[in-house]
């Protein structure tokens, strides 16, 4: 089930990028190029599955919750062109292929970035993602939270600082919820806004989508500790390599798997209240610790 639920959206998000990205015949071809390269296959496709799976939980349109997913996805790979320039990790190899910057440059990866930021809001705010104006601003500012300072970034400058400063596992437990938790908790309660759940009706969505964004960076981070390159598609070892204070740093490998499967186990059972609805969501968090890439 889940496997045909992730090629589906798979599917899904790389045509509604296509249809959002024609290239312009003029000089700014090269940004959308670089968009396109960046946006469109590789990734796996997470955060949009998840927010299309809560979406139809609560009977959303396909189409609207598709657009919404990709608003989401539309930051994550934004956060991830950032991410790779040498200004922050310096990585050359993202999803098997080389980085958006050494494919094209350095300003046009900034630019890619700055306009796959733009392109999620233009979305979000389009009629087509919802005819109800007050959803779309909930939509809105859901996902503005979720970036900046209080989601994404905020964990970003976080994580860029964490060689030097001297964390404890309370503030790397704060650091991971920005840097990634907010994009997918962003994304569970984006499907909700969308199925019309009053914000006292999302407690226990919240939690489990608090558990799984957990999760998902420590396994990501014991991915880059023990995970195989060539399935991951972007070089690994670099946590270590950086002197990134990491769940698996602090508590060793073993133990952030036994956290991170603990976090899943509680994750499924804030579920409970669901049926078969929810099958897919209780799929998607096994797969988040379980997955090779
Ligand atoms: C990688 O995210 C960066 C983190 C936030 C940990 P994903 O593992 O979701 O990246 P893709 O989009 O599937 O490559
Ligand atoms: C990046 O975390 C999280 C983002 C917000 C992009 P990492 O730096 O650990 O992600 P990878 O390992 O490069 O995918
Ligand atoms: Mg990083
Ligand atoms: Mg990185
Ligand atoms: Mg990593």
């Amino acid at each position: 089930m889940l496997s045909e639920g992730l090629k589906r959206v798979q599917r899904e998000v790389d045509s509604v990028f296509d249809a959002f990205l024609p290239v312009p015949g003029d000089t700014r071809a090269r940004l959308v190029e670089a968009m396109r390269y960046a946006a469109i296959g590789g990734g796996k496709r997470v955060r949009p599955l998840l927010l299309v799976s809560t979406a139809e939980m609560f009977g959303v349109d396909r189409d609207a919750a598709l657009r919404a997913g990709c608003a989401v996805e539309a930051i994550h790979v934004y956060s991830l062109i950032h991410d790779d320039l040498p200004c922050m990790d310096d990585d050359d190899l993202r999803h098997g292929k080389p980085t958006v910057h050494k494919v094209f440059d350095e300003a046009t990866a900034v630019l890619a970035g700055d306009s796959l930021h733009a392109l999620a809001f233009e979305i979000l705010s389009d009629l087509g993602t919802s005819n109800d104006p007050f959803t779309r601003a909930e939509l809105i500012a859901t996902l503005a939270m979720a970036s900046g300072k209080d989601g994404m970034a905020g964990g970003q400058m976080m994580d860029m600082v964490a060689e030097d400063a001297d964390y404890d596992l309370h503030t790397i437990t704060r650091l991971q919820q920005l840097k990634t938790g907010a994009l997918l908790a962003a994304s569970v309660e984006m499907g909700a806004i969308l199925g019309k759940v009053p914000p006292e009706g999302r407690a226990q969505l919240r939690a489990y989508a608090r558990d799984i964004g957990l999760a998902f960076q420590i396994a990501d981070d014991l991915l880059d500790e023990e995970g195989d390159e060539a399935k991951a598609g972007k070089a690994l070892r670099k946590d270590g390599e950086q002197g990134k204070a990491t769940f698996v740093s602090l508590m060793g490998a073993d133990k952030a798997r036994e956290q991170a499967h603990a976090l899943v186990e509680q994750a499924v059972a804030h579920l409970a209240g669901h049926g078969e609805e929810a099958d897919m969501l209780r799929a998607l968090a096994r797969f988040i610790v379980e997955r090779d890439r």
